[in-house]
């Protein structure tokens, strides 16, 4: 008998936010009013401040063995 292939499923990267939406796209950001010289986007979806990064990525990078790191935006 022919054997069916697993399904696999990814992962879902975004835990909880806005998943009442069908694709989030988040903010747009008009880096001429940022309040810092440097703000740090979250790119891993860990931060507990999404969209900003709060140093989450670390403890990921730890467990995963991945590399992510923020997106940096400078005034
Ligand atoms: Fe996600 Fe820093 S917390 S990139």
């Amino acid at each position: 008998p022919r054997r069916m292939a697993p399904v696999v499923r990814a992962e879902a990267i975004n835990p909880d936010s806005n998943k009442d939406e069908p694709k989030l796209v988040l903010h747009t950001v008009d880096v001429t009013k940022l309040s810092k010289p440097v703000t740090s986007y979250c790119r891993c979806w860990k931060s507990g401040s999404f969209p900003q990064c709060d140093g989450s990525h670390v403890k990921h990078n730890e467990i995963t063995g991945d590399n992510v790191g923020p997106l940096d935006l400078k005034k």
